[in-house]
């Protein structure tokens, strides 16, 4: 059953726009079973010429690189689902908000290689307010450790990875904070749940390599913002000792935008205010989204 609330007029599912009552898939889907599903989060918003899609082409591009990791024949062309995602903006009205296109194996079979069984596609549009209704944030270090490597396809944003996330962010949340950081197999700095780290060390910007992660557009992003603004941006290995000395730390994405950190573990981080480097790059940030600067313009796409 569909939840009584909408969060949204319509869903586009399989090349239509249906209402939120039927947008709806069959208990046989095997991504509901095995997580056999590849989506992305991208965020849109309010601009002095109306709504922007952040990135939009970077993020189909990684949709359908996590869809070829898992062999799926997707049933659209990236230039279809474009079109799809802004029609979707559209005809919700939405003037900010949140873009879920999900891309999945559907009901036929219950076995596990899906290979057979028909993709499917929706894209779901909704608002979506900041993620952490807070200025910083407190981060506890996970006892779950980042998908290794040779586990899977880090780097693909497929639904059954976020099992080590949901992990992860409920026992942070059961002890009492905001947000969980994950270490890798060996021990050094890996990401949040669902987001990037970055830590700030005598004006020098760091953040874990991309190794074991998610490549994420707003990381990305944020480097190159960064550089542009004359800092040095270091992708190394990090790991405790670099908390514990660091001056500033956030979290980027899309959904977390960028949020300072205040406290990972009994560790206060400049003295639980937010840093310079990250205020200036988290101005920076807005100021590119919402349209107001005409250097990054090329990340928006408009919905008109
Ligand atoms: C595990 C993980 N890391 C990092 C990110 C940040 O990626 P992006 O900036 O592309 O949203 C996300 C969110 O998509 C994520 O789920």
């Amino acid at each position: 059953m569909a939840s009584t609330k909408p969060l949204a007029k319509k869903i586009w599912l399989n090349g239509k726009l249906v209402s939120w009552k039927n947008a709806n898939v069959h208990v046989l889907t095997h991504a509901l079973h095995y997580g056999s599903a590849v989506f992305e989060g991208i965020r849109f918003y309010s601009t002095p010429k109306g709504p922007a899609i952040f990135r939009l082409d970077d993020h189909i591009n990684r949709l359908f690189s996590s869809a070829s990791v898992l062999d799926m024949k997707v049933p659209f062309t990236k230039k279809q689902i474009r079109k799809a995602v802004i029609d979707t903006v559209r005809v919700n009205k939405l003037t900010e908000g949140y873009i879920r296109p999900l891309i999945f194996y559907g009901a036929k079979a219950l076995g596990l290689d899906p290979r057979n069984i028909p993709v499917e596609v929706t894209i779901i549009a909704i608002p979506f307010p900041r993620l952490f209704a807070k200025k910083t944030i407190k981060v506890k270090t996970s006892s779950f450790i980042r998908l290794h490597p040779h586990s899977t396809i880090a780097s693909a944003k497929i639904s059954g990875h976020y099992v080590n996330s949901i992990l992860a962010s409920m026992e942070a949340k059961k002890a009492g904070y905001d947000e969980a950081l994950m270490f890798d197999f060996k021990g050094n700095i890996a990401e949040g749940s669902g987001e990037n780290f970055f830590l700030v060390k005598n004006n020098v910007i760091k953040t874990a390599s991309l190794e074991d992660i998610l490549p994420g557009i707003t990381r990305a992003s944020l480097i190159k913002v960064a550089i542009k603004l004359g800092y040095e941006v270091d992708e190394a290995e990090l790991d405790e000792h670099d908390i514990a000395t660091c001056d500033e730390a956030f979290f980027s994405g899309t959904a977390a935008e960028i949020t300072p950190i205040s406290k990972i573990d009994d560790v206060l981080i400049n003295e639980g205010k937010v840093g310079d480097v990250t205020l200036r790059l988290q101005e920076k940030f807005y100021d590119i989204v919402h349209g107001n600067d005409n250097q990054y313009e090329g990340w928006l796409t408009y919905v008109r």
